[in-house]
């Protein structure tokens, strides 16, 4: 497929070098600078207009900050036609509100997560009732590479957003916090960094175990009156646990500010 990508920030530039190896690129973004390194070190054409980018592509990634979308669209919307896919990433930006912005064009709300650079992100795309299993398709095709992408309703997306989307930087401070931890106990830093991410990756691995829940698990490893349990306490004592509730609500409720 011949795809465009709007936006050459951190999110544009992961899916552009996933895109790059299966689909022919075309690349628009603000700074000229950053578009022609990025070409150079990424392959893909370099346009100077949005004119240029629509004219080479049959689907188009809008992968600016949901401030930028009005500019954008004012410019962009007549340049396109009813074939042309549109596939936007902004956080926080309805189907409704792109179509406010957008007469024309197939309009996709899709939210990628960063991990998809290692091949395992978490990708939800939402539609517009009307559109053909032969565009889905496409647009699955387009995303395969990505990790695992799931068709879900429009109006779940900001939760999705929340749990997928922008989690990765909530695990990532949990990560830190462990590994602080083991700093702070005599570890250094990077033994300490492998030891909680083995120490992860296993509990992920026996948790898709058949018949594992997390309670389940959890009391096995918690023994009466020991030292596992002592450290759980004091965890839901400090309000852990419904901190992380919070924070992830609160992702939620901020991207519905957003649309
Ligand atoms: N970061 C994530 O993990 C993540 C995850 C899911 C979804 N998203 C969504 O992805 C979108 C981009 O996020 P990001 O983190 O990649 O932001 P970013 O790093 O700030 O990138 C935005 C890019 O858009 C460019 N831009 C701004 N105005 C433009 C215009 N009028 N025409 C063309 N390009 C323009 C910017 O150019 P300059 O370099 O000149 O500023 C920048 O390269 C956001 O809507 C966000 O909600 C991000």
């Amino acid at each position: 497929m011949k795809v465009g990508i709007i936006g050459l920030g951190v999110m544009g530039t992961a899916m552009a070098r996933i895109i790059k190896e299966n689909h022919e690129l075309a690349l628009f973004s603000r700074s000229q600078d950053k578009l022609v390194s990025f070409a150079k070190e990424v392959g893909g054409k370099t346009c100077k207009s949005l004119e240029e980018l629509t004219d080479f592509s049959e689907v188009i990634v809008l992968a600016v900050k949901p401030k930028h979308l009005e500019t954008v669209a004012e410019d962009l919307d007549p340049l396109m036609n009813k074939e042309t896919l549109l596939l936007s990433i902004l956080g926080g930006v309805s189907l409704e509100i792109l179509r406010e912005n957008f007469s024309n064009g197939t309009l996709f709300r899709v939210m990628p997560n960063l991990p998809l650079l290692s091949r395992k992100g978490m990708i939800g795309v939402a539609d517009e009732a009307t559109i053909s299993q032969e565009i889905k398709n496409k647009v699955d095709e387009l995303l395969k590479g990505m990790g695992t992408t799931t068709w879900i309703d429009e109006p779940q997306m900001n939760a999705f957003t929340a749990l997928t989307g922008s989690n990765p930087a909530v695990i990532y401070l949990i990560i830190e916090a462990m590994v602080e931890a083991g700093i702070s106990m005599g570890i250094k830093a990077d033994v300490a960094q492998e030891f909680v991410l083995k120490t992860i990756e296993g509990s992920i691995d026996l948790l898709r175990m058949e018949g594992n829940t997390t309670q389940s698990l959890r009391y096995q490893i918690c023994s009466p009156g020991g030292t596992t349990i002592a450290g759980i306490e004091e965890l839901e004592k400090r309000g852990v646990r419904y901190g992380i509730m919070q924070g992830i609500k609160h992702i939620c409720a901020a991207s519905e500010g957003h649309g």
